[in-house]
This record gives C-alpha cells, structure tokens and sequence, in this order.
C-alpha cells in the first residue's frame, strides 16, 4: 500500500481509541487563529477587562444569596466555609492560571482535557461545563428574582406569585430571572467588547455595595455573635463549604477569552489570580461582617439577607432601593459573563464536531457567535424561568468541582509529557498543588448530597448519550486521514 493510500485511511474507529484521541495544542492554537467558521473571534480584551470578566461571573448570587441560606447549615463559622471553598478554588485556580498561559483558546478546561486525556475525558470535561456555565447562569438569575422583589418590596408592589417563581415555588415562571437573561443574551450578540465594558461598570457597582453592606453591618458588629462558634459541629462546616463553592464558581470565565484576549499568554493567568484575590478577600470579609451583624439564628428562612441586615441597621428605605437594585445589576453581570463562557466553551467544542455547528458560526458583522448566544440564551432563559435556585445550585458544584480537578489533572499531564513547553505561569509547589486541588474537589464533591449525586450521574448519563450518537461519529479528529492523525498527535508529544 502506497503512502498516499494510507494517508486516506481513516483512524482506528474503535471506541476506545476515539475516547482516547488527543488535539496538539498548536493544533488548537492553529484552529482559533483560522476562520473556517465564518469571521473569527475579535480581540478587544486587556488585562483589566480580563479581570472584570473573571469577577463580574464570580461575584453574585452566591454572596448576596447562597450566604443567607447556608448560615443555619454552619452556625457563625460560616466565614470558615468560606475560607475552605475559596483555597479549594484557589488550588485550582493556579492551575487554570497555568493552562490558560499554555493554552490560550476559547474552550477552557474543555480544550485542556482535550490536549491531554484525550476526547471522552473532554467531552465529559465540556458536558461538566454545561452544569458550571448554562445550569449555573440559570440559578443565578433565579437569585435576581429574589432581589426584583425585594425591590418591589420598597415601593409596596409585588410580582403576582404566578410571575415570580416557577412552578416548584408554587407560580408559573420567574419573570424576573427570564428577562435578565433575555437582556445579556441580547448584549453579548452586540459584541464582546460593548459587553465587557457593560460588565466593568457593573462590576465597580457590585464591589462597592458589598463593601458598603461589611462597613454598615460592622457598625452593628457583636463579638457575643460568634459563640458558639460550632453549633453545627465541623460536619456542617465543611457541608456549608460545599454549598458555598458556588460562590466562587466563575473565577475561570477569563479562560473562555482566550479568543478575544489581545495578550493571552501575560494576561489569562494574571487575571485569573488577581480576580481570585479580590473576591475571596470580599467574601469573608462579607461572611464575618454579616454574622457579626445577626446571631445566626436570625438567617433561618431570609430571603435576600443582606438587603434586610442593611434595611434594619439603617432604618433608611432609599438605602434598601438602592441596595436591592445592584444587587440585580450584581447578579445581572453575573449571568452575562457566565453565559459569554458557555458560548465560547460550546463555539470550542463545535469547532471539533462535538456540538452542532450553528454554535461555532462567527457573525463577521459583530465578531460574535450569534445563533450560538441565541441557542444557549433561549435554553437558559427557559431554565431560570421554571426552575428553582437551591436545584440548580448544588448540581452545578458537583459538575464544577470535577471539571476543576481535571484541570490539576491536565497541568501534571503536560507537565511530564512537555516540560520544557514555554509556560508563562507555574503552579507554585508543583506537584503539591494540583494534587491538593484534585484532592480538595474531590473532598467537596463527597460532602454533597445523595441527591446531588443522582442528579449528577442523570446528567453524565445524559452526556454519555449524546457522545455515543453524536460527538463520536462527527468529531473532526474523528474525521482526519491516519496520516494527519498521527500528526495531530505528533504535535503533543
Ligand atoms: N459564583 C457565581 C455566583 O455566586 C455563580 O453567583
């Protein structure tokens, strides 16, 4: 058999292989820099916008929600769950920090897993990804229907209860959750630059109503509070911990602007880290000032704790207006940027045939991936609009937490398979820190619920599905001649 013969010859189609194939990083690098999918991804993204990104799709719901919900299930330590969900997250932080230097594309840790354990682990890695972006973006926006109707509250209006939560909460749809998403769809078509700085703006908001709440319930501050400090044992603390890593879900949306980043490489990494800082200092500074602020027993079925912990200190309603309208702007941002993620996350696995490619079409008009922003954003808005925020949360954890261990999995991979590839960030105390980092997810995902879990493997059972009838058949690694196949992975070697 000649050589030409051979090049046609396609791959070996037995699963295992096919589970197993691998893209080369330049051969990811070399498919973002094309534009075989209509126009390509603008680069309009500095170091600072980068940033806003990472914060603007961290700091949300979690803090001005989650953080009232989870004080019964810890007592005053909450700011210690806090603290151990936010080195969980920073363990894996640095690892993205890695990566995202390495591998500075749309797909995130999708791209990362694809690179090194090959297309199963990937399209897991991606369908994981679906939870901690779509599934997330969605239970977000449900927490700003909990601050549309305290605003109402303000003005003595309310949402009838058919329109302010979905059929679980005894209504029909959450208006308020639906309309936040139709709007951040509709701003992400227009260009992700309009959007970025839509999101800066909103971002300066939200860290100033936050440090605002700790300066006005620190002047209510009682030591007398923290005591006893354990009344749900240390189980309850580390339950809350799982619960509360939903707040720090999103420090990893920078990675998804490899694309539009105008200097990935530099940028990514210092992003991702600086925006891991800001939040986890804003958080327990939060978390203490809140508890200082009311026993603990107080946040037992509040809703919107914060807005009322600054209503009953200050006494001043315009404050709780104002408190309660960025609050919906937090939340907002939060559900722009989370959803910018899923859109690149999908146009990365469109471009290798995993996902249909109406997801990884380009508008050469707005750089953007229109029917992609479109397709997600009309599927999240039904979601928010119909199901309950505490459902979603808890799901989008589990598949976070194994979507971040197997980032610390992907840095040790290519740390022995390419340790002189030019990196421009190291995990510090390598291999101690993406070993704690898988370690810490895999001890968080182990403290949530029994439910958690069936709704977990219901939804990787479901990715299975999916890959067996579709990704495996139209992977385009899938579809190369043995000759480009042995190229492609030539390159990762
Ligand atoms: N971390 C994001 C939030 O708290 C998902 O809203």
């Amino acid at each position: 058999m000649n050589s030409t013969t051979s090049a046609r010859q396609k791959p070996a189609t037995g699963l295992g292989p096919q589970l197993r194939r691998r893209k080369s990083i330049q051969q990811m690098i070399g498919d973002s820099e094309s534009s075989s999918s209509g126009g390509a991804l603008r680069r309009t993204l500095g170091m600072w916008q980068l940033t806003m990104i990472s914060v603007g799709a961290t700091m949300g719901t979690g803090i001005l929600v989650i953080l009232g919900a989870t004080v019964p299930i810890a007592g005053p330590a909450i700011w210690i769950s806090f603290v151990i969900a936010g080195v969980t997250a920073l363990l894996s932080a640095v690892s993205y920090a890695e990566m995202a230097g390495m591998v500075p594309v749309a797909g995130s840790s999708y791209s990362y897993s694809y690179a090194t354990m090959g297309e199963g682990i990937a399209w897991i890695c991606g369908w994981c990804l679906v939870l901690e972006y779509a599934v997330s973006v969605a239970a977000v926006a449900v927490g700003a229907g909990e601050y549309v109707n305290e605003t109402l509250r303000a003005f003595n209006m309310e949402l009838p209860a058919s329109l302010a939560g979905g059929p679980a909460e005894g209504g029909v749809v959450n208006l308020p959750a639906l309309i936040v998403v139709v709007l951040a769809t509709l701003l992400l078509v227009r260009g992700a630059r309009e959007s970025a700085i839509v999101n800066t703006v909103v971002v300066v908001i939200k860290a100033g109503i936050l440090v605002f709440f700790s300066i006005v319930a620190f002047s209510a501050f009682n030591a007398g509070n923290f005591e006893p400090l354990l009344p749900m044992g240390a189980a309850g603390v580390t339950a809350a911990a799982s619960s509360v890593f939903f707040s720090y879900i999103g420090f990893d949306a920078a990675s998804t602007a490899g694309e539009e980043a105008k200097n990935p490489k530099r940028d990514l990494p210092r992003a991702i880290m600086l925006s891991m800082l800001i939040v986890t200092l804003t958080y327990v500074l939060v978390a203490v000032s809140a508890i200082g602020a009311r026993e603990w027993t107080w946040f037992e079925g509040t809703e919107a704790a914060l807005v009322q912990i600054v209503g009953e200190i200050t006494g001043q309603p315009w404050l709780v207006l104002v408190f309660a309208l960025a609050s919906v702007l937090a939340i907002a941002s939060v559900v722009l940027t989370v959803l910018y993620g899923q859109t690149r996350i999908l146009l990365s696995m469109s471009r290798d045939g995993l996902v249909p490619a109406a997801f990884g079409k380009v508008s050469k008009r707005t750089g953007t991936p229109v029917i992609g922003t479109l397709i997600t954003g009309i599927l999240v808005a039904i979601t928010a609009g119909f199901i309950p925020l505490g459902a979603l949360a808890d799901a989008t954890s589990i598949g976070t937490l194994f979507a971040f261990a197997l980032v610390g999995v992907s840095v040790m991979y290519l740390r022995r398979k390419q340790p002189l590839a030019p990196r421009t960030f190291k995990v510090p105390f390598y291999p101690i820190t993406p070993i704690l980092g898988v370690l810490a997810c895999l001890f968080l995902m182990s403290q949530l619920s029994w439910h958690t879990w069936v709704v977990f493997g219901g939804w990787m059972l479901v990715g299975i599905i999916l890959y067996l009838a579709y990704g495996r058949r139209r992977s385009v690694l899938g579809q190369l001649s043995k000759q480009e196949y042995i190229d492609s992975h030539l390159g990762n070697k």
